[in-house]
């Protein structure tokens, strides 16, 4: 029988997030100065199915895969048909910049993911290179498409608005939930020391709410986003508020980085390796439960106190 684990504040971790590489294919803005096109160590297909199986055995019942950009390592689809074969794993996620999905969706599909997120900020050709320092736009659009053909469900698009850059672009981006069954989620700008964001960027959820009277809050309410709609349209429209509303007394989160280390909050450097122990499952179990258990309360961007490493290591 599985135990769903607590940590110290009395969460239950449910969900891992997996990063399988740090590299990515574009070099977004709010991302991580330190783009990563080189390979480092990354975990194996057969180290990454030992850690989540171990993760598994305490509680863990959904995972998302993540960079870096996941689709860049040319074994995804094996990574993923490994854990979807994991007992207790019930939902398999993924979240990419969608540049390459065109050519994974279907593969993707029949390896076992259920769902995917994908990052678009803009539907301007100018501005999305501008932001991520390529000229792809229509390989994401593409990339989103071949999504909803190869029936991963449901689809997100994540997009991150920043004052003078892509704010302007809010109804646009709102619309596509129009006549798609397609989720839209504004996630607040969050500061990295490494990517130098400033806060005078950030366009909060209640300031984008203001602009747009016509949407209508939804009862259900997941633990990171408040959820809207319009009568008659397909899609949501999600607000993700790590900055202006706090929801880390919901988290269940852990994180594993490509490189074996476990990343308890987001909002901190703090890492502990756990590759040492993969091959003997008691040591792995320990570590993971001592790791759990060292969960702080809450991130700290309000305090100013802002990790180091943007979401290029850590995939969100
Ligand atoms: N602030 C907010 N969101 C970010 N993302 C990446 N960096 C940041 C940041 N500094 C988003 C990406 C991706 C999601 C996992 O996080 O757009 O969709």
């Amino acid at each position: 029988m599985i135990i769903i684990m607590k940590d110290n504040y009395g969460r239950d971790i449910t969900y891992l997030r997996v990063s399988v590489t740090k590299r990515c294919n574009l070099n977004c803005i709010y991302c991580g100065k330190d783009f990563c096109a080189k390979k480092e160590h990354e975990m194996s297909a057969d180290e990454i199915y030992k850690a989540v199986k171990a993760f598994a055995n305490l509680g863990i019942n959904k995972v998302r895969f993540t960079g870096g950009e996941p689709l860049v390592r040319d074994d995804i689809c094996n990574i993923i048909e490994k854990v979807s074969a994991i007992h207790g794993i019930s939902a398999i996620s993924l979240t990419t910049n969608g540049v390459l999905l065109k050519n994974y969706a279907h593969s993707l599909k029949r390896a076992g993911l259920h769902s995917v997120n994908i990052s678009l900020d803009t539907l301007e050709r100018e501005t999305y290179k501008n932001i991520t320092g390529a000229d792809a736009l229509d390989s994401v659009i593409e990339g989103i498409q071949a999504a909803q053909d190869a029936g991963l469900h449901p689809i997100k698009i994540n997009a991150v608005l920043m004052k003078d850059i892509n704010s302007d672009e809010a109804g646009k981006l709102i619309s596509i939930a129009q006549d798609n069954e397609i989720d839209v989620r504004f996630i607040e700008l969050m500061p990295f020391s490494e990517n130098g964001n400033d806060q005078e960027k950030i366009i909060t959820g209640n300031s984008l709410l203001q602009r747009f009277p016509e949407l209508t809050p939804l009862p259900e309410k997941n633990s990171t986003a408040v959820y809207y709609s319009r009568d008659g349209w397909k899609g949501r429209i999600g607000f993700i508020d790590p900055i202006s509303h706090k929801f880390c007394s919901e988290c269940s989160r852990i994180r594993l980085l490509s490189d074996g280390k476990v990343k308890p909050c987001l909002g901190y450097d703090t890492a502990y390796d756990i590759i040492p122990c993969l091959n003997d499952e008691q040591q792995l179990k320990e570590q993971i439960e001592k790791i759990i258990k060292s969960k702080p309360a809450s991130h700290s961007f309000d305090a100013g106190l802002n990790p180091a490493y943007g979401l290029n290591r850590t995939g969100g």
